[in-house]
C-alpha cells in the first residue's frame, strides 16, 4: 500500500493507480463549509461546490447525522421494495415542479438518459425519435450523453455517435423552428448552460420552445442537473428566468433531469416526468438498480430539510445579487480584462479575455477555488450558504487577480 501522507505521495499513486480522465490539481484531506484543506494543510475558499454538487458546503452535520442515521435503517433494497424515503422524495419534488412522477437514478447523465428513453417511447409510434439539443451544451459522459452534448470535444475518438442527436444554436427560436421535422421527438435545453459557458435561456426563448413544441406535439425537455435545486433562487431556473415574464407562471417543461446538489454530495439523480407523460416508462422499460436507495433518498430529503429552514433559495438569490454588482464593478474597473458577467444565484460566470484555465491555476495557488466553464469563462458555483463574508474575501482574490498583469500565454 502506498504511503499518501504529501500532495505528492498522493498525485504519484494517482498516476499509477487511476484513469487519467481528469486534470486534476490540489490533493484534498477535509472540508469544513466553504473552506478544504490540502494534505499540507493550506486552505482554500471552495467556490466550486464540487461542481454545483456541494450545496451545503463540506461535512454538513445534516447530511453526516442522516447518513449515519439512515445507514443504521436500511441502505439498499433494490427497486423491488417499496420504501419510505424515496416515496416521501417523490412526493416533495413533483410538490416543487408540478403534476407528475419521478424516476430516481444515481447522476446526471442517467437521469438525462431517462428523457431520451421518455421522448423515444413517446414518438414511437409516429417515427418520431430525433431529440434537438443546443449547441454547445453538455449532458453528461454516456455514449447517449456525448451524442446529446452540443461540443465536438466530448465526441473525439468515440464513432460511431449514438444516432437521434441533431444542435441547434442556443436561444434562437427560428433556428429551432426550422429544425423541427417529422423525425423530431423532442428538444431538450439547459435552463442555463453550465460547462458551455454560464449562458442563461431568455425569457422569450423559453417561451418560444414552449409555444412551438406543444404546436408540434413534441416534448419540451429541461437538463436541471447543473442549475437545478434553488442554485438560482427558484427551484428551476426556469422560474428564475421567467419571473418578471408575462406569461411565465404557467410555463412548464414536459420533463426535466435533476442530479448534482440534489444530495448536497450523495450520489443520486433523478427525472421528473409531467402527468401527461409519467407512465410511458412502464414496468420493464427502464431501470437502475441503485436508484433513488433509502440512504440516498433520506440524505436529499434532510438537504431539502434545511434549504427549506434556512431559506437558502433567498440567500442564493442575495448572493447572487452581491456577486453579480461586485462582479459588474470588477468589469467596469477591467474592461480590458472582463467581457461578460452571467448567470443567477449561486451560479455565475465572469467571461475574461484570456484562456481560463489559467486564470482558475493562479486563482488557485491565491486560496480560491473555481472551475472554468468554456474557453474563457471563470465559473462560480459556491453552497447556497455561502455567506457575504465568506464572499468579500473570495472577490478581494479575484480582483487581485485581475490588477495583475495578464498571464503569459505559457502561463495560462
Ligand atoms: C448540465 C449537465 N448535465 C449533465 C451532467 C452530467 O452529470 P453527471 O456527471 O452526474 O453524470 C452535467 C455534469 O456536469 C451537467 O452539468
Amino acid at each position: 500500500m502506498s504511503c499518501l501522507d504529501t500532495s505528492r505521495d498522493i498525485e504519484s499513486a494517482y498516476a499509477k493507480f487511476v484513469v487519467p480522465t481528469y486534470a486534476r490539481s490540489l490533493s484534498l484531506v477535509r472540508g469544513k463549509g466553504i473552506k478544504v484543506w490540502d494534505a499540507e494543510g493550506r486552505e482554500y475558499l471552495d467556490f466550486s461546490g464540487g461542481i454545483a454538487v456541494n450545496c451545503l458546503g463540506h461535512a454538513h452535520s445534516v447530511i453526516a447525522e442522516t447518513l449515519h442515521k439512515q445507514a443504521s435503517l436500511l441502505v439498499h433494497t433494490s427497486n423491488l421494495f417499496y420504501t419510505r424515503p424515496q416515496v416521501r422524495l417523490a412526493e416533495e419534488l413533483v410538490g416543487l415542479s408540478g403534476p407528475g412522477k419521478i424516476f430516481f437514478c444515481n447522476s446526471g447523465a442517467e437521469a438525462n438518459e431517462a428523457l431520451y428513453k421518455l421522448a423515444r417511447r413517446v414518438g414511437h409510434d409516429a417515427g418520431r425519435f430525433e431529440i434537438l439539443t443546443a449547441e454547445n451544451s453538455f449532458h453528461g459522459r454516456t455514449l447517449a450523453g456525448i451524442a446529446a452534448t452540443g461540443q465536438d470535444k466530448v465526441k473525439k475518438g468515440f464513432d460511431p455517435i449514438t444516432p437521434g442527436f441533431r444542435y441547434i444554436p442556443y436561444n434562437d427560436l427560428a433556428a429551432a423552428e426550422a429544425a423541427i421535422d417529422e423525425k423530431t421527438a423532442a428538444i431538450l435545453i439547459e435552463g442555463i448552460q453550465g460547462e458551455g459557458g454560464v449562458t442563461p435561456a431568455t425569457p422569450e426563448y423559453l417561451l418560444g420552445l414552449r409555444a412551438l413544441c406543444d404546436r408540434h406535439g413534441i416534448l419540451l425537455m429541461m437538463d436541471a442537473v447543473q442549475c437545478g435545486m434553488f442554485r438560482t433562487g427558484t427551484f428551476l431556473s426556469s422560474g428564475r428566468i421567467l419571473e418578471n415574464t408575462d406569461g411565465g407562471e404557467d410555463f412548464s417543461f414536459d420533463a426535466v433531469s435533476m442530479a448534482k446538489s440534489l444530495g448536497g454530495g450523495f450520489p443520486i439523480g433523478c427525472t421528473w416526468i409531467s402527468e401527461k407523460y409519467q407512465d410511458v416508462l412502464d414496468a420493464g422499460s427502464h431501470g437502475t438498480t441503485y436508484g433513488g436507495t433509502p440512504l440516498a433518498c433520506a440524505v436529499a430529503l434532510s438537504v431539502m430539510e434545511v434549504i427549506r429552514e434556512q431559506n437558502l433559495a433567498h440567500n442564493a438569490r442575495r448572493i447572487g445579487e452581491f456577486l453579480g454588482s461586485n462582479f459588474s464593478m470588477l468589469s467596469a474597473k477591467h474592461p480590458d480584462r472582463v467581457v461578460a458577467v452571467r448567470g443567477f444565484g449561486c451560479m455565475l460566470g465572469v467571461e475574461i479575455i484570456e484562456p481560463v484555465a489559467g486564470a482558475v491555476s493562479a486563482l488557485r495557488h491565491a486560496g480560491l477555488i473555481v472551475v472554468p466553464a468554456g474557453r474563457n469563462t471563470v465559473r462560480w458555483l459556491p453552497p447556497l450558504n455561502v455567506t457575504m463574508e465568506e464572499c468579500t474575501r473570495a472577490i478581494e482574490i479575484f480582483a487581485a487577480y485581475l490588477s495583475a498583469p495578464l498571464p503569459s500565454p505559457k502561463e495560462s
